[in-house]
C-alpha cells in the first residue's frame, strides 16, 4: 500500500512538475550555476513544491513551517545543506527526512523542538553536522541517533534535558564534538554515552550536575577535552576522573571547596586545568598528570601560607604555571602565585594564626590542615562527609571496619568503598531509605548476610565490584527490590548467583567480569531469574560451557562473553533472544564458526565482536542471516585464511579485518570487490603467498589476473566487474529515491520481536563512493 502511493506522488509529481533548468519559486532567490536557493524571512507554512530538484543548498531560515511532514523534502533529493533555523518547528514528523542521503549539514537551531523521535532523523546517512542548539528538546527517545552513523558534531545546546538515558547516542559511530552544554542536567546514566569510540571532545558546561559522574564519564576513552565548567559541584573526592586521554579539563565556575589531590589520578595525560571561580582556599598537589603545563586558580580565595607550600614546590619541580593571585595573608595579597617563593609561604605561631583566622571571620581559613574537608554542620558519622545540600554522604577509604549509622536521613548517595568491611550483617543500612545508589567497592567484603540492605527501597544502583565475594545467600538483596543496576565484578565468584538475584525484577544492567563462573546451567536461564535483564558482562571468567536457552532472554540487548574459555560459538544459547543487539565473543578460542551461527538473531544484531579468537575458518554462510542491520563487525587477530561471503552487509560502518593471514589469491577476489563497493574503509593484509605478505588487500594486483568472474566456493556469482563510476546528479524525476514502507523496530520493551520483520529500507544514494573517515 505504502508502494503504491509512493508510486501515486510521483506519478502526480512527473504530471505537474515537469522538470524545466533554472525553475525557482516566486518567494525564493535561485542561483543556477551555484545550484542554490534561498528562502529566507517570506513566512512560508510549507516547503516551497517548485523548488529544482538539483538543488544542492536550500536555505529556509526565518519561516513557519510548524511542522515537517514525512517526505518533507521528497523534491530535492541532491541537497547537500539544508538550513531549517527559526523555522518555528513543533514537531519533525518520522522520515521528514528520508530522502535527503546526500545531505552533510543540517540546522534546525531556534526551533520548539521538544521530543526527538525515533526516526526522525532517518535517512541522513551522510549528515556529519546537525545542529538542534535553542530548541525545548526534553526528551531523547532509545534509536533517535542510530541512523547517523557519519555524524561528527552533535549541537545539542540550549535545550531543556535533565536527564540522559542510557545509550541516548547509540549510534553515532564518528561522532567527533558533542555539545549539550547549557541544559539543566542533572543526571547521567552511567551508560549514557557508551559505544561513542571516536569522542574526542564533550561539553557539558551550564548545566546542574552536583558531582562529577565518574561513572559515566570513563566510558568515553577518547575523549580529550572536557568542559564541565558552570555545574554546581562542591567537592571531587579521589579518582573522580580516570579519563586515559583527557588533556583539556574545564572545571572553573563551580563551587568547588575541595579539590583531593588524587581526584585526578586517573588523568594521566592532562595539560590543562582551569579550577578558575571556585571557592578553593588551598590545592594540595595533584597526582596523576604527568605532563600538566598550567593549573588556572584565577578568582579563587587562595590563601598564600604555609599550607600551600606543597603545591608552589610540586608546580616548581614539574614545570606547571600557575595561574591566579593570593588574597591573603596582608603582605601576600594580590601577589601572583606564580611569582610567591616557596619560602615566603608560612605560617606564623599559632595565637598569630588563630588571630588572623578572628580577623576574618571565616571557619576554614589559613590554618586548618589542608586534608581537611568542608566542615559538616549536620549529623554524620564520625570520619565521614556528609553533605546535606547535595545529598551526598562519604566515609571513602577511612579504614572503617563497620558500616557507619547515622547518615542524613535525606542521603541519596552513600559512598563507603575502600574501607574493610569483611562481613556485611544483616540491616547494615538502616535509616537509609532514600539512598539511590550505594558504593561499597574495594571493602574486602567476603560475606553479605540476607536482608543486609533491607529497607533501600529506593536503592537503584549498587556496586558490590572488587570484593572477595565467592557467593551469594539467596537473600542477599531482600528488601531493594527497586535494584536495577548491579556491581558484582572483580569478585570470586563461581556461580551464576541465580538465586540471588530472583529478588531482583527490575534488575537491567549485571555485570560480572572478572569473577570465576564457569558455566551457565539451564537453570539460570534469564527469563525465569531476572526476567528484565538488559545488559549482561560475562567478561573474563572461565565458562567454557553455556547450557542450550540459558541465555534466552526478550529483553536482552547487550551480551559480552568475551576472554573466556569457550571453545564451541554458542549458539543454541541464543536460540531466543529476539531483542540481542550486540554479542562479544572476542578473546575465546574458538576454532571454527560453522554455518548459520548467527541465524537465531540475525534480525536485531547490530554489533558483532570476535577478535582474537584463534578462529581458523569460517564457514561461507557463518554470517549468513545477517544483513544490512548489522553496524560493527570486528574479526581482528584471527588465524582467517579465508572470509565468509560479507556482501549482504550493506550497513557495515565498522569492520576490523586486521591481523589475518589472509589467502591473497583469486578465492579472495569477492571480498576484494566487496571492498570497492562498500562506502567505509576496509583494513586487511595479505598473508599468504610468502611474496605479498603484509601487503593490503587493496593494492595487490594478483587480483587482475583472475577469470572474470568466479563462483566462489558457495553458489554466488560476482557481479560488477568494473567498480562503478560515480555519475553526477542529473535531474531526472526516475532517480528521486521512492518512499518505501517503513520496517517495524522492536521497541525496547516489546516481549518478542517480530520474526518476520520487513527488511530495512535502501540507502540513500551517496556522493562519494569511498568514503573515508571525516575529520
Ligand atoms: C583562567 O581562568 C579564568 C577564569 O576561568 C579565565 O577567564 C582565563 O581565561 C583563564 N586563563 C587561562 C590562561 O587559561
Ligand atoms: C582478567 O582478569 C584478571 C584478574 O582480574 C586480569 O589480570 C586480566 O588482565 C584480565 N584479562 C583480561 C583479558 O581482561
Ligand atoms: C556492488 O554494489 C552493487 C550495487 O549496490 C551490487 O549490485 C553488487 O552486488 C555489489 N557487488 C559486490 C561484489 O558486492
Amino acid at each position: 500500500m505504502h508502494f503504491f502511493s509512493a508510486a501515486v506522488i510521483l506519478l502526480t509529481l512527473a504530471l505537474t512538475l515537469p522538470v524545466e533548468a533554472g525553475k525557482c519559486p516566486k518567494v525564493c532567490i535561485c542561483d543556477s550555476s551555484k545550484l542554490t536557493v534561498s528562502c529566507v524571512g517570506k513566512t512560508l507554512t510549507e516547503i516551497p513544491p517548485t523548488i529544482d530538484e538539483i538543488t544542492i543548498k536550500l536555505d529556509l531560515r526565518n519561516n513557519n513551517l510548524k511542522e515537517l511532514p514525512r517526505g518533507a523534502f521528497i523534491h530535492t533529493p541532491y541537497l547537500t545543506h539544508l538550513n531549517l533555523q527559526r523555522c518555528n518547528i513543533i514537531r519533525v514528523k518520522e522520515g521528514a527526512f528520508r530522502t535527503l542521503g546526500r545531505v552533510v549539514s543540517l540546522n534546525l537551531a531556534y526551533n520548539k523542538i521538544d521530543i526527538l523521535y525515533q526516526e526522525s532523523f532517518d535517512g541522513l546517512s551522510s549528515l556529519k553536522e546537525l545542529h538542534l542548539d535553542h530548541n525545548r528538546v526534553e526528551e531523547i527517545q532509545p534509536g533517535a541517533f542510530t541512523q547517523l552513523g557519519f555524524l561528527n558534531m552533535l549541537a545539542l545546546t540550549h535545550n531543556q534535558l535533565v536527564y540522559i538515558p542510557n545509550m541516548a547516542f547509540q549510534g553515532l559511530n564518528n561522532i567527533k564534538w558533542l555539545r549539550l552544554s547549557y541544559n539543566s542536567l542533572n543526571n547521567l546514566a552511567p551508560e549514557a554515552f557508551a559505544g561513542l569510540f571516536t569522542l574526542s571532545r564533550l561539553s557539558l558546561d551550564h548545566n546542574e550536575l552536583q558531582f562529577f559522574p565518574t561513572q559515566t564519564m570513563n566510558r568515553l576513552r577518547e575523549v580529550t577535552r572536557l568542559d564541565m565548567s558552570h555545574n554546581p559541584m562542591i567537592y571531587l573526592g579521589e579518582e573522580s576522573i580516570s579519563m586515559t586521554k583527557l588533556t583539556h579539563l574545564y572545571l572553573d565556575h563551580m563551587s568547588l571547596q575541595d579539590l583531593s589531590g588524587q581526584a585526578l589520578s586517573g588523568a594521566p595525560l592532562l595539560s590543562h586545568l582551569d579550577l578558575g571561580h571556585n571557592q578553593l582556599r588551598y590545592l594540595e598537589p595533584l597526582s596523576g598528570p604527568k605532563e600538566l603545563k598550567s593549573l588556572n586558580l584565577t578568582g579563587n580565595p587562595v590563601y598564600c601560607n604555609c599550607y600551600l607550600r606543597p603545591l608552589r614546590q610540586w608546580a616548581s619541580a614539574g614545570g606547571v604555571k600557575l595561574l591566579g593571585v593570593c588574597v591573603g595573608p596582608p603582605h601576600l595579597s594580590d601577589e601572583p602565585l606564580q611569582a610567591v617563593a616557596p619560602l615566603d609561604l608560612r605560617c606564623r605561631s599559632r595565637g598569630e594564626a588563630l588571630k588572623d583566622e578572628f580577623d576574618k571571620d571565616d571557619d576554614s581559613a589559613g590554618s586548618t590542615p589542608p586534608t581537611a574537608k568542608p566542615k559538616p554542620k549536620v549529623k554524620c558519622p564520625v570520619n565521614c562527609d556528609c553533605d546535606i545540600e547535595a545529598q551526598h554522604a562519604t566515609c571513602e577509604g577511612q579504614g572503617h571496619t563497620k558500616v557507619p549509622r547515622g547518615f542524613p536521613a535525606k542521603t541519596q548517595l552513600l559512598d563507603l568503598r575502600s574501607n574493610h568491611f569483611h562481613h556485611l550483617p544483616a540491616n547494615s543500612f538502616p535509616g537509609t531509605s532514600q539512598v539511590v545508589s550505594l558504593h561499597l567497592e574495594f571493602c574486602k567484603i567476603h560475606e553479605v548476610e540476607g536482608g543486609a540492605f533491607r529497607g533501600m527501597k529506593n536503592l537503584l544502583y549498587l556496586y558490590l565490584s572488587d570484593n572477595d565475594l565467592t557467593s551469594l545467600d539467596p537473600e542477599t538483596f531482600a528488601g531493594a527490590p527497586e535494584l536495577t543496576y548491579l556491581h558484582l565484578e572483580g569478585n570470586r565468584l563461581a556461580q551464576f548467583p541465580r538465586s540471588a538475584l530472583a529478588l531482583l525484577p527490575s534488575l537491567s544492567v549485571l555485570h560480572l567480569e572478572r569473577n570465576a563462573i564457569s558455566k551457565l546451567e539451564p537453570s539460570s536461564s534469564l527469563p525465569s531469574v531476572t526476567p528484565n535483564l538488559r545488559e549482561l558482562y560475562l567478561t573474563n571468567n572461565t565458562i567454557t560451557t553455556i547450557a542450550k536457552g540459558a541465555l534466552d532472554s526478550a529483553y536482552l540487548v547487550t551480551l559480552h562473553l568475551d576472554s573466556n574459555q569457550l571453545t564451541e560459538m554458542p549458539s543454541n544459547a541464543l536460540s531466543e533472544a529476539p531483542n540481542l543487539e550486540e554479542l562479544s565473543l572476542s578473546q575465546n578460542s574458538i576454532r571454527w564458526v560453522g554455518p548459520f551461527a548467527f541465524q537465531t538473531i540475525s534480525q536485531s544484531l547490530k554489533r558483532l565482536y570476535m577478535d582474537q579468537m584463534g578462529i581458523e575458518k569460517m564457514s561461507r554462510d557463518a554470517l549468513a542471516g545477517l544483513g544490512p542491520g548489522l553496524r560493527s563487525l570486528t574479526m581482528r587477530g584471527n588465524q582467517l585464511e579465508e572470509l565468509p561471503d560479507l556482501r549482504p552487509l550493506t550497513g557495515l560502518e565498522v569492520v576490523d579485518l586486521q591481523d589475518n593471514p589472509l589467502m591473497c589469491d583469486c578465492p579472495l577476489l569477492p571480498l576484494r570487490r566487496w571492498m570497492e563497493n562498500v562506502s567505509l574503509e576496509v583494513t586487511a593484509n595479505c598473508g599468504h603467498p610468502p611474496e605479498l605478505r603484509g601487503q593490503s588487500v587493496r593494492d595487490v594486483h594478483v587480483f587482475t589476473s583472475c577469470p572474470e568472474s568466479i563462483s566462489p566456493p558457495g553458489k554466488n556469482v560476482v557481479v560488477a566487474l568494473k567498480p562503478q563510476k560515480v555519475k553526477k546528479p542529473k535531474p531526472s524525476l526516475s532517480k528521486v529515491p521512492a518512499l518505501k514502507a517503513k520496517p517495524v523496530k522492536p521497541k525496547a520493551k516489546l516481549p518478542k520481536a517480530t520474526k518476520n520483520r520487513p527488511p530495512r529500507k535502501p540507502v540513500a544514494p551517496r556522493v562519494t563512493k569511498n568514503k573515508k573517515t571525516f575529520s
